[in-house]
This record gives C-alpha cells, sequence and structure tokens, in this order.
C-alpha cells in the first residue's frame, strides 16, 4: 500500500502548473482549518532561532516587518520583545486564523504579497524578518521576492533572512517545495543600498542565517 501524499504536495503542484505561486497556501490553510490538512510548518510556537536573536535584540518601540507571518508565533515573540510588529501573508485565511488566535494582540495582521508590496512600505521598517517563505516560491521568483525584501529596511535597521541551504542537502533526491537557496542567492539581499552584516549557518548546517543593515 502507498502512502497517500500530503495535501500541501498536491495543492502545491496543481497551483505551480497554473503558474500561480503562491495560490495553494491559502487552499492548504483553508483545508487544514477544515480538519483536512496539516500545514507543516505550523508548530504553535515561534521559531527557536528568532526566540534566541530576539532575547537579545529588544525592540523598544522600533517597527518590525515580518514576512508571511503565517498563524502568527514569529510576530507574538517580536511583539513581546518590545518591537512595533506589522505581519502580513499571501492567504487571507492565515491572516484571519493570526488575528483569532491572539484578540488581543499589538500586532498589524496584514493580508499582502511580498511580489506586489504596498508602496508605504519602501525602507519603513527597522527590522525585516525573512524566515523560510521566498524558498517556498519557484526560483522565477526569487529575484522580485529579494527585490522587495530590500526595499523595506530603514537606514540603520536589521533584516534577517533564513532560509534553506542548498550546499548540505542532497538535490538528487530533494522535492521542492521549498527550493533551498545558495550562499549567493542569500547574499544578494545586499542590493539598493543593503549590505551584509552576517552570513552564518543554523540547525547543523541546514539553514542560512543571515544579517543585512542599509
Ligand atoms: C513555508 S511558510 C513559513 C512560515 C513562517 N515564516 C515560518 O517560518 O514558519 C511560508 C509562508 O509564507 C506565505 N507566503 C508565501 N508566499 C508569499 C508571498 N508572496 N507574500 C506573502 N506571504 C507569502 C505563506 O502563505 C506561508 O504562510
Amino acid at each position: 500500500m502507498t502512502t497517500p501524499e500530503p495535501a500541501d504536495r498536491v495543492l502545491a503542484r496543481a497551483s505551480l502548473a497554473e503558474g500561480n505561486p503562491t495560490g495553494w497556501f491559502d487552499q492548504l490553510y483553508t483545508a487544514a482549518a477544515r480538519g483536512e490538512a496539516e500545514v507543516p510548518w505550523t508548530r504553535g510556537k515561534p521559531g527557536v532561532d528568532l526566540t534566541a536573536w530576539a532575547a537579545e535584540h529588544p525592540g523598544e518601540g522600533r517597527r518590525a516587518l515580518v514576512v508571511g507571518s503565517a498563524l502568527g508565533d514569529d510576530p507574538e515573540l517580536l511583539a513581546a520583545h518590545g518591537w512595533a510588529v506589522t505581519g502580513f501573508d499571501v492567504a487571507p485565511t492565515a491572516v484571519a486564523a493570526a488575528r483569532d488566535r491572539f484578540p488581543e494582540s499589538t500586532v498589524d495582521y496584514v493580508v499582502a504579497d511580498l511580489l506586489n508590496p504596498p508602496p508605504a512600505w519602501h525602507h519603513a521598517f527597522d527590522l525585516v524578518v525573512e524566515i523560510m517563505n521566498i524558498q517556498a516560491m519557484p526560483r522565477d521568483f526569487r529575484p522580485a521576492a529579494l527585490k522587495s525584501l530590500a526595499s523595506f529596511l530603514a537606514p540603520g535597521g536589521t533584516a534577517i533572512v533564513c532560509e534553506v541551504a542548498e550546499e548540505n542537502m542532497d538535490m538528487a533526491t530533494w522535492q521542492s517545495p521549498p527550493w533551498p537557496f545558495s550562499r549567493a542567492e542569500v547574499e544578494s539581499v545586499a542590493q539598493d543600498g543593503v549590505r551584509l552584516v552576517s552570513l552564518d549557518t543554523v540547525r547543523d548546517g541546514a539553514r542560512y542565517w543571515a544579517t543585512f543593515t542599509r
């Protein structure tokens, strides 16, 4: 007997075949809300790497933007550390679920697309957090996504970029999504006045963790 393919793979394949890089995310969150699928990246708590970073970097009221805010765990973590947080996701169902989970939240949850972001976000954030989202879109969309990401960062601010590291993957057997990053691709966030501060690996070399400033 074969194991049924997970819903995220089935939905992603159909969405990508139609040339839609992001449509499957909302379909997956909607199916999960009905109890018909699992969202593989939801943990019910913030990521451990961001948790460690936030403990050392209080926001003191500065503005943070969380890309791919999902069910709200990472935005809420930063809000608890004093950041004035905007979290956005292309999936309206995820944004609604985050608002429902945290009704008292100070986070501004917004439906928006990294590939076509609000112009008001240009150079507007002291902290920009991109964890495992751009890698979830096919590579053709990567240059536009990275350009948007760089554009959000205010002078003197910090951008965090964390993606699966291609150099440590067995790409012969790898199934996308996600599409892992090379070191050079992570470094390419340094554009339009943004510069690389650090580039390390975390999770035993499985992910890059890079910081940038402007
Ligand atoms: C793999 S999940 C990662 C979620 C979270 N950042 C984490 O680390 O667990 C990717 C998230 O990004 C969202 N997303 C994908 N493409 C996006 C886009 N173009 N603009 C905004 N959000 C997007 C998806 O809906 C999903 O919530």
